[in-house]
Parts: structure tokens; C-alpha cells; sequence
């Protein structure tokens, strides 16, 4: 083979991953939404929620509701993961995510009781930022939650000590084998019976949390990199049992 032929075939491999172009689309193009209105209403949960409606009609990724969550550790180290926003509550405005209370990121609530969420949705170019301290959800929040997922779901959070080393996943299988016939209920591992459900109280190590929007930014792609960031901040008074008085936001536009 020439080293022109060489090129001509790199050109061509090359060629086809790039998106938008020949047959097969790897990436879907999108254009950017419209800038956001300036000015922007005076609080951001609003908008927020909206957004992440648009992201579940436009169905383009399996997941528009995860969001990367950031805590701290005792020490000052942090760490992020992935987990799913399983409620948004505009007023008085807080993020619900669910877990397990023995985890990594729940041992870093326990000492440092705030987080920060980055939701991302490159094809719709926006990411929404929010910071704010962290309560957990009221427990029968967490129950009715808990009972509302598939039963294979809740064995295996009574099977998974979260975030702790196991010798190997024959161990993780035979865990859940464990749990599974503690509560009366077929094997997960094995093809489960459609339709069927079972009662499984929630484990005292699992439930919600909700993530207190004390600052919120928006993202939204603009031509030419000029993009639109604006940023609102509040003060969060502690009130009632594990939750906050909100004070007023004030808004400001970030240069991008
Ligand atoms: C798309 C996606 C969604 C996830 N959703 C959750 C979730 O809602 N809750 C959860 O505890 N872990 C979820 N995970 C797993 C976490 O990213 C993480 O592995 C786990 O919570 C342990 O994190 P930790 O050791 O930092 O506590 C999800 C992972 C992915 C990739």
C-alpha cells in the first residue's frame, strides 16, 4: 500500500465518525436552543424545571435526569458520582436524589452536609448548576418512594452495602440470593415473573435526600461562544425540622 493509499484510507475512517456527514449520523446535531430572556425571571427553579422537561420530551439520552453529584469528605476531599433527580420542588426549591445512607457520598453528607449538582444536556447545550446544603427526605417520603420501585430494585438495596469492597461478584449474587429469600421472593438473578410484586419494607440505610438550592446558574450555549450564564443566589435560614426559610434571590448575569 502507497502512503497515498494510506492516507486516502485514514481520510475515509476518518470521514465516517465525523458527525452529521455521509450515511450514518454518530452524533445527533442539534441547534442551539434560544438565548435565555434577559431579564430572567427573578427566581431560577421555574426555569429549571422546564428544562429538564424539555430534556425528558426530547428522549435523546436514557437518563435526562442524572446529574453529577459533588460532596466533601471529612478531610476536604472531593469526590462526585452520578445519580438519578428523582424530584424537583420549585418552592421553596430543592433537588430530591435517593441512595444509600452508608455510602461514600452519605458519609461525606454526615460530616459536610452540603453538595453541588451539575445536569448536563449537550444536545440541547444547556448545564444548570446548584449548590446548597443537603437534609435527608422525610422517611415516609422515602417509603413511598421505595415502595414505587421494581421489586428487584429494592431487594438488591437491602444486597448492596454501597460503596464497600466485596471479594469478587459471585459474593455480590449470592447477597442478593440472600436478601432475595429473606423476603419471600424469587431470585433477580433469575428471569423475573412479570407482573408479579412483593412487599419489602425500605432498609433504615436507604432513602432521599434533598439538595437545597442555595445558588442555581444556568448555561445556555450562545453563537460564537458567547454564551448566557446567569447565576442566583439566596440566603437559606435553618427552620423547619431538617429544612430551611428561604430569603429572596437576586440574579446576576455571568460573563461566559
Ligand atoms: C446513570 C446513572 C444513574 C445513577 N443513579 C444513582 C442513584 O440515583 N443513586 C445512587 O445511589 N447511585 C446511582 N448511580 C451510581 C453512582 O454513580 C455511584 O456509583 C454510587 O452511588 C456510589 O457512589 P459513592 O460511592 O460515591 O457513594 C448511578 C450511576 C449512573 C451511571
Amino acid at each position: 500500500m502507497t502512503q497515498d493509499n494510506l492516507c486516502c484510507s485514514e481520510h475515509k475512517r476518518a470521514r465516517q465518525v465525523q458527525p452529521g456527514r455521509g450515511g450514518s449520523t454518530i452524533y445527533p446535531m442539534t441547534s442551539p436552543s434560544p438565548p435565555l430572556c434577559d431579564p430572567v425571571p427573578a427566581e431560577p427553579m421555574r426555569i429549571v424545571a422546564q428544562w429538564l422537561k424539555d430534556a425528558w420530551e426530547r428522549r435523546q439520552q436514557p437518563n435526562p435526569n442524572a446529574m453529577v453529584l459533588a460532596t466533601t469528605s471529612a478531610d476536604a476531599r472531593p469526590s462526585a458520582r452520578v445519580v438519578l433527580c428523582k424530584g424537583l420542588v420549585e418552592e421553596p426549591g430543592y433537588l430530591v436524589f435517593y441512595t444509600n445512607y452508608e455510602s461514600q457520598k452519605g458519609e461525606d453528607l454526615a460530616v459536610s452536609p452540603c453538595a453541588a449538582a451539575v445536569m448536563h444536556w449537550d444536545y440541547l447545550h444547556r448545564q444548570v448548576r446548584v449548590t446548597g446544603p443537603v437534609t435527608r427526605s422525610p422517611p415516609a417520603e422515602s417509603d413511598a418512594y421505595f415502595a414505587s420501585r421494581p421489586w428487584p430494585s429494592r431487594i438488591a438495596a437491602w444486597a448492596s452495602k454501597q460503596s464497600r469492597p466485596i471479594a469478587s461478584r459471585a459474593d455480590l449474587v449470592a447477597a442478593v440470593a440472600a436478601a432475595a429469600e429473606r423476603f419471600g421472593t424469587p431470585n433477580p438473578a433469575d428471569p423475573p415473573p412479570q407482573g408479579e410484586d412483593f412487599s419489602i419494607a425500605r432498609p433504615p440505610h436507604w432513602g432521599g435526600y434533598r439538595l437545597w438550592a442555595e445558588s442555581v446558574e444556568l448555561w445556555q450555549e450562545g453563537k460564537s461562544r458567547i454564551h448566557d450564564r446567569f447565576s442566583w443566589t439566596r440566603k437559606l435560614v435553618p427552620g423547619a425540622p431538617r429544612g430551611f426559610t428561604p430569603g429572596p434571590w437576586s440574579v446576576a448575569r455571568l460573563q461566559p
